[in-house]
This record gives C-alpha cells, sequence and structure tokens, in this order.
C-alpha cells in the first residue's frame, strides 16, 4: 500500500453503499494511504476480501471514541441515527465527513451536494457534507441545464423506486415473495413494506410521520431539490412509488419552465451536461430503463417531449442507479472534489494515485 494519501474511514461498510463505496474507492483510484471499515456488532471481526485499496483484506471494526481517531474523511452510509451520533465526533477528530443519510441534509451549514450541480457549496463545509437523497440526486442532475438556460417555475413528480433503495433486507423480501408465488406458496408476512411488493406498485416510498399525507421521501425531493438549485421559489408535486425493480430508480417529470424551451433545445442541453446520456428515440423504443442504469454511474434521460397541456411545460423520463449515481458515485466524486480543492480536514500531504 503507498505510504501516501489519505486515511479514511467507511462507515457502514458492509451495506450495498458502503460496499460500493469500497469498490468506487478501489476502482478511482482515490489517494487513499488506509481504509477502515466500520459496521454494526453484528459484524465486527469480518474479513472484508479484496476491499482495501490495494485489493487486500478489510476486518470490520467497531465505533468507539478511540477507533475514530486520526481519520482524514469519513464516508458514511449506516443509517440516520448513526450519522447523527458519529458524524460529529469524526468531524471533531478532524475528519471531512460525507453523510448519505438524511440526518443532515436540511441543516442550514451542512452543504447538500451533487457533483454536477453545485460542487462550489463545498467550499463553505465545516465538517459534514451530506450526499442528497437517491431520487433527488439523480434527477437535478437532468434538471441543472434546464434550470440554467430556462428557469423553473414547478415540477410535477412521479417516482417508480427500486427496493434497493430501502436495504439488502427489501432485495430479499422482494425476491423471497417473487420465489414464493411463482412457486404457488404464500408469502410471510411482508416486513420491510406494508403490503407485497412482488407483482405490485406501492403508493408509499418511504415513510408516513403522524399526521403527515406526503411520505418523507416526497418530502425530500421537495426540500432537497430547493436547497441543491437554491430556489425556494420552485413549486414540486411529488408522489413517490415503490416498484418490484431490484435496482435503478425511474422517474416522470413534469418540468415547467420560467421561459418557453423546447424539446429540442432540452434535448441539445441535456446531451452536453454532464453526467448525463440522453437515450430518445421512441420510434426503436429507444429510452432509459432500470435495468440498463443498474451497474452505471451516469444519469438517462429520454421521452421529452412537449407537454400538450402546457406551453411552458415537457415531460422526460429520468433513470439512475440509486445505489450508483444515487448514493455511492456521488460521496466518492465529492471526496474526490474535496481532495482537488484542497478541502480535506486534516490533510497530511496526499499525492494523487
Ligand atoms: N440504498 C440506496 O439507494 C440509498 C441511496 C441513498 C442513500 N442511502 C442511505 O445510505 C444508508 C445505507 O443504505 P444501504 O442501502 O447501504 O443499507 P444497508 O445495505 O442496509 O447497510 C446498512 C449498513 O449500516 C451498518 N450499520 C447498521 N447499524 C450500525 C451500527 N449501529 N453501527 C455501525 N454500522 C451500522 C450495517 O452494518 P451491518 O452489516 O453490521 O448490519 C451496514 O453496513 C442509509 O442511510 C440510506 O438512507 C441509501
Amino acid at each position: 500500500m503507498s505510504t501516501d494519501g489519505y486515511r479514511i474511514a467507511v462507515v457502514g461498510a458492509t451495506g450495498q453503499v458502503g460496499t460500493l463505496m469500497l469498490a468506487l474507492l478501489r476502482e478511482r483510484e482515490f489517494p487513499a494511504r488506509e481504509v477502515v471499515a466500520f459496521a454494526s456488532e453484528r459484524s465486527v471481526g469480518n474479513v472484508l476480501g479484496g476491499a482495501a485499496p490495494d485489493g487486500g483484506d478489510l476486518l470490520v471494526q467497531g465505533l468507539s471514541e478511540e477507533s475514530i481517531q486520526g481519520f482524514d474523511l469519513a464516508l458514511f452510509s449506516a443509517g440516520g441515527s448513526i450519522s447523527g451520533e458519529w458524524a460529529p465526533r469524526f468531524a471533531a477528530a478532524g475528519a471531512a465527513v460525507i453523510d448519505n443519510s438524511s440526518r443532515w441534509r436540511m441543516q442550514e451549514d451542512v452543504p447538500l451536494v451533487v457533483s454536477e450541480v453545485n460542487p462550489d457549496a463545498l467550499d463553505s463545509h465545516r465538517g459534514i457534507i451530506a450526499n442528497p437523497n437517491c431520487s433527488t440526486m439523480q434527477m437535478v442532475v437532468a434538471l441543472k441545464p434546464i434550470y440554467d438556460e430556462a428557469g423553473i417555475e414547478r415540477l410535477v413528480i412521479s417516482t417508480y423506486q427500486a427496493v434497493s433503495g430501502t436495504g439488502k433486507r427489501a432485495v430479499d423480501e422482494l425476491l423471497d415473495q417473487t420465489h414464493a408465488l411463482l412457486h404457488e406458496r404464500e408469502i410471510d408476512t411482508p416486513d420491510t413494506y406494508a403490503h407485497q411488493i412482488a407483482f405490485n406498485a406501492l403508493p408509499h416510498a418511504g415513510d408516513f410521520a403522524v399526521g403527515e399525507d406526503h411520505t418523507d421521501e416526497e418530502l425530500k425531493l421537495i426540500n432537497e431539490t430547493r436547497k441543491i438549485l437554491g430556489d425556494p421559489s420552485i413549486r414540486i408535486s411529488a408522489t413517490c412509488v415503490r416498484v418490484p425493480v431490484v435496482n435503478g430508480h425511474s422517474e416522470a417529470v413534469n418540468v415547467q419552465t420560467r421561459s418557453e424551451l423546447s424539446p429540442e433545445r432540452a434535448r441539445e442541453l441535456l446531451a452536453a451536461a454532464p453526467g448525463v446520456t440522453v437515450l430518445d428515440d421512441p420510434s426503436a423504443a429507444l429510452y432509459p430503463l432500470a435495468i440498463d442504469a443498474s451497474g452505471q454511474d451516469g444519469v438517462f434521460v429520454g421521452r421529452i417531449r412537449r407537454d400538450r397541456g402546457h406551453e411552458r411545460a415537457l415531460d422526460m423520463w429520468i433513470v439512475a442507479d440509486n445505489l450508483r449515481k444515487g448514493a455511492a458515485t456521488n460521496a466518492v466524486e465529492l471526496a474526490e472534489l474535496l481532495h482537488e480543492r484542497g478541502l480535506v480536514h486534516g490533510q497530511r500531504t496526499p499525492s494523487v494515485a
């Protein structure tokens, strides 16, 4: 292993997002001197084969005041309560924290950053940086060039979200239910979701707080989009639906712009936008699909067309891998930006690999 580079903590290293963050740090040759994998007490002592930057194994550790000392960077994907408790402690110990949970996203002094959309927000970080919600992330990558050209007055969003967005247990539940039903067996009582997810569509992605008629996922889409684009005046309607797709979120988005924008010009803008691939030839059945986006780092846009009910609105279909661009890829891109901009706390003259 190189003696140069950063000492990096990956918290939630055994999870779907954590596993991918480890792989991306390795594949993108992020300048890491050492990576330490943290997970729950259940996993402490387990070995993550080939997960180290040099392809060696990592031994899973537990979080303690002693074990979190001496890091330059900490990438968190262990849920909101772990981030609430441990992200400030890592930051106080000198690490720059990039957090995948929703815990810090709406806090005023915490930048909420998408690498292609608002990278300059990183400049003001004070130790914790928030990675947006997956469905927000992919949408704002596609909306940014439209926003810059024509402004955005209103969005009407319907999502078709994969079960991997809920965690590993949800993927197992979909596969178990599907297998049972195909073999004409009764399914177990649903555990992760309120209803059977196999062969179904649940208008209930996220959770309803008592007395709230929107799920927290819908509220994240509304609030995080405004924060990232820096425009609280955008009016947003969101319905988040969980569908029996293993991985890759799809979104039907109606975009009402402030000035008129033709579908042709929108296609041109999107084709030139960083991180976006336009797949838009419906007569040849070419449009983005979750199964194709899964495993890819980009955001895919198609079905770009004039809303026939509004002269200043366009409809489009936006698809991305929720575990990659929706979480791990953006987190590692933010780490790269912090490195390039000299914004990593506790930096020890790292050298680029
Ligand atoms: N899935 C997505 O599409 C997506 C997108 C954006 C953001 N996120 C966010 O990323 C986070 C993780 O999602 P995921 O899909 O990767 O979940 P996951 O597969 O269920 O993994 C959860 C990870 O958290 C660890 N963990 C749980 N309790 C812990 C504790 N007390 N101390 C330390 N580590 C603990 C788990 O360790 P064990 O293996 O030991 O249990 C595991 O490594 C969540 O905050 C989620 O909201 C997910």
